[in-house]
């Protein structure tokens, strides 16, 4: 993990969207069949852990299934930071594996990771494909039945936030691909980099909640815009 990237990329659900993974906020979007109480909350999890494991075992399933696959935008990205001197440095919003699999090496979780789970009771992270369920011992300590997803809840902080600040503070260019820009912290990042002479894009299917603080933007689909302008830094060069 390369801290000195003069590049940041932050992403969201739009970008995996066309691998097939649902999006939150879209009218067919997550939130608009799950509550967020019920399934995404540490007193969702307390209240009925069963029903936050099913949640979470179904995600798992469909993106451990082979079935779903990096796209276009992902492999641009990871080609972005494959060939651009300066450095690239993703943080993603998704706790799917995409950017991974697509060859991508910088990139933080923030908000966790669909394919490794937690113990509460030792933290060890373990990765993880199956359905989890409270029968479940941990390898670690051995306790049965606090094995909970590897992923940030609401209401929990997000991770790493340190090293994105600081990446944030480092960068030239901030570019937003396929959020909302409904959920802080990462929706606040583009202010954070705002004035310092760091050049910001926004990258989605239509303008977010955000949009007006970008200096640059781009809306369609993911697979056509982001390596459209992977092409263009890579083939202007100048930062
Ligand atoms: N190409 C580009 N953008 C797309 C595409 C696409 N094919 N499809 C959808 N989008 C855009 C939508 O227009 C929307 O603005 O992606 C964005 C997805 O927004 P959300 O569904 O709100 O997802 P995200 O911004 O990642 O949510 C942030 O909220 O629920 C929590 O933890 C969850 O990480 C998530 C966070």
């Amino acid at each position: 993990m390369t801290d000195t990237a003069n590049i940041v990329v932050l992403t969201g659900a739009g970008i995996s969207k066309e691998s097939g993974l649902a999006t939150f906020r879209d009218a067919d979007g997550i939130w608009a069949r799950v509550r967020i109480e019920d399934v995404a909350t540490p007193e969702a999890f307390a209240r009925d852990p069963e029903r936050v494991h099913d949640f979470y075992n179904t995600r798992r399933a469909g993106l451990a299934s082979g079935g779903v696959m990096p796209n276009a935008a992902h492999v641009a990205l990871a080609r972005l930071e494959a060939e651009w001197p300066g450095g690239v440095l993703i943080v993603t919003q998704n706790i799917d594996d995409l950017h991974e699999r697509a060859g991508s090496r910088n990139l933080l979780h923030m908000h966790g990771e669909l394919l490794k789970i937690r113990c509460n009771r030792c933290q060890a992270i373990t990765g993880w494909t199956e359905d989890l369920s409270l029968e479940h011992a941990c390898a670690d300590c051995g306790d049965a039945g606090g094995l909970r997803p590897n992923v940030v809840w609401f209401g929990e902080m997000p991770l790493e936030m340190e090293r994105i600040y600081q990446a944030l503070d480092r960068c030239r260019l901030f570019m937003s691909i396929g959020t909302s820009g409904n959920v802080y912290p990462a929706a606040g990042f583009v202010a954070h980099v705002t004035g310092g002479g760091t050049h910001t894009v926004e990258i989605n299917m239509e303008p977010s909640e955000g949009a007006a603080q970008f200096a640059e933007a781009h809306y369609g689909l993911a697979t056509e815009t982001v390596p459209a302008y992977v092409d263009k830094i890579l083939n202007g060069g100048k930062l």
